[in-house]
């Protein structure tokens, strides 16, 4: 749905690259996301919801999921569960935190 929802596809994998990327997806799942967003000239204002319920392996299959999409491939070491539990125990943000968070990788270029 435009204007609804960014692609993923094609991204998921450069964002996974680096150790900050890495550390945004895995915030992204645990504590959602909330701000405007840009993805290939278009705006999203949206709310991404939160699925830090989840245990960690699955956080990190699901994210194994969204890189394996990519096409084509961007190689990017596998999600594990001591990775996710590692950023949980770093401690809580807010949707509009993660936001910000965003907005600093995309200036620093780690964020297609
Ligand atoms: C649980 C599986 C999900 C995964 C793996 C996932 C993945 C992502 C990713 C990677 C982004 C950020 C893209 C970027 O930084 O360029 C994103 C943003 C977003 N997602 Fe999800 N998502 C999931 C579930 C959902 C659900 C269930 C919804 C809505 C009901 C949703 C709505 C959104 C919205 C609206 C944004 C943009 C947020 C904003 O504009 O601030 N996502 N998602």
């Amino acid at each position: 749905m435009p204007g609804q929802f960014p692609p993923i596809n094609g991204r998921a994998g450069v964002i996974a690259g680096s150790a900050e990327g890495r550390s945004y997806l895995i915030k992204l799942m645990l504590f959602g996301m909330f701000g405007p967003i840009e993805v290939d000239n278009v705006n999203y204002r949206g709310v991404m919801p939160s699925v830090g319920s989840l245990s960690d392996q699955s956080i990190a299959d699901m994210l194994n999921f969204i890189v394996a999409l990519e096409n084509p491939l961007t190689p990017a070491a596998a999600f594990t569960a001591a990775e996710v539990s590692a950023v949980r125990a770093e401690g809580k943000m807010s949707g509009s935190d993660v936001g910000e968070l965003r907005a600093q990788l995309v200036a620093r270029g780690l964020i297609p």
